[in-house]
């Protein structure tokens, strides 16, 4: 049932080109039109709508972060992440206007549950993205919207990570679509980009040696960090907390630009920084600012581990190691740019000795508040 991995962790990595192309299966047609019908909500109602804010835990916390990147650029709606399990305890302004997207692997989640359950008595209209057909969260939501990436049984979530991202961006895209706004030349484009996506995590796939070569040869590591900016933010934090889970290891998430706010000054001789570079094909001087937080790092003794676009040469006097990702749009990137990381810390818990499947203190959902 692992599929020959050892893991079922390593086989879900494996899958994740099939859990992208599942989700994007059968939900638009061929002329670039979404077709979300299985929602079964108003579109008066959708178009109404003034403000989303997404609500999750964890690695489901990470794609909503990435989505809320793509959600308010596609439909500018004003788009908030919030934790579930903050959410309620803050008296937030919630009303029927207000459009709640929860994401949940399991659909199981308390904190989740709870905090959609409040949202609703609020008067808000609620859409799950869950993976688990006809769990909690999804059947006491006004709409559900189902990753199709089959059963998650490790521990740490991957595939539903990149699930949830890919399900998110066609909700974004739909409401962008409902509402008519400038954006809709742009839709079928980037369907079809998305189209291409499964094959590109298989590329990374095909070439995943050196990347676990490298998580085998840092067991010891003490501590990592990891960068980004824009998308490439919570893709960072997604990478920490994986190291986190599996690994036992400290690491941490940060926003590149956050740096020389206080966090450059953990940097000393031999601390390993991961950094997710953004394309230098993409917009404003994202690419460049990162490669100077690379430097600035490096300048300090860091040791840099860059995750970068396929010919992206500018990285590579900075980088230690580099490992490229095929080109993609910037709001595609973390489909891609996430994998490397996964594979990276499967691959030292494992010389570690640990069971990745089963990480200690942790369980798979989480049904307690
Ligand atoms: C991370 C992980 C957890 C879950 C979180 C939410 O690898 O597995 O952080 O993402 O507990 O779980 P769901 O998505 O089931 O609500």
């Amino acid at each position: 049932e692992k599929g020959g991995f050892p893991s079922f962790m390593e086989k879900e990595i494996h899958d994740q080109p099939d859990a992208v192309l599942q989700t994007l299966l059968g939900r638009s047609d061929i002329d670039g039109k979404l077709t979300l019908d299985e929602l079964r909500i108003d579109p008066a109602l959708l178009k109404s709508v003034n403000k989303i804010i997404v609500l999750a835990c964890g690695t489901s916390a990470y794609a909503g972060q990435v989505a809320k990147y793509a959600i308010e650029h596609w439909c500018r709606i004003p788009t908030e992440v919030e934790l579930s399990h903050e959410f309620r305890y803050r008296d937030p302004i919630v009303d029927a206007n207000t459009l709640i997207v929860s994401i949940s692997q399991s659909g199981e989640t308390m904190d989740t549950l709870m905090a959609v359950r409040y949202a609703k008595e609020q008067g808000a209209k609620t859409v799950s993205i869950c993976n688990t057909n006809g769990s909690t969260i999804p059947r006491e939501s006004d709409a559900v919207l189902y990753t199709h990436a089959g059963p998650e049984i490790a521990v740490a979530s991957t595939k539903a990570f990149l699930a949830q991202i890919t399900a998110a961006y066609l909700l974004g895209l739909y409401l962008a679509q409902l509402r008519g706004n400038k954006f809709q030349g742009e839709i079928k484009d980037i369907l079809a980009d998305l189209g291409k996506i499964p094959a590109k995590i298989q590329e990374i796939l095909d070439n995943e040696e050196p990347i676990k070569e490298l998580g085998r040869s840092m067991a010891d590591a003490k501590s990592v960090l990891f960068l980004g900016r824009h998308v490439g933010y919570p893709v960072a934090m997604e990478g920490a907390l994986k190291l986190k889970e599996l690994a036992y290891i400290h690491a941490e998430g940060f926003a590149a630009g956050e740096l020389k706010h206080g966090p450059i000054a953990l940097i000393e001789e031999g601390q390993p920084v991961f950094v997710v570079v953004p394309s230098p094909r993409g917009r404003d001087s994202l690419h460049a600012k990162v490669v100077s937080n690379i430097q600035e790092v490096r300048a300090r003794g860091a040791k840099t581990i860059v995750i970068a676009e396929e010919g992206d040469e500018a990285v590579t006097a900075y980088a230690e190691h580099v490992f490229y990702i095929p080109e993609s749009p910037t709001l595609l990137a973390p489909l891609l740019a996430t994998v490397p990381l996964q594979i990276f810390a499967l691959a030292l818990a494992s010389a570690k000795g640990y069971d990745v499947d089963q990480p200690r203190n942790l369980a798979k959902s989480v049904t307690v508040e």
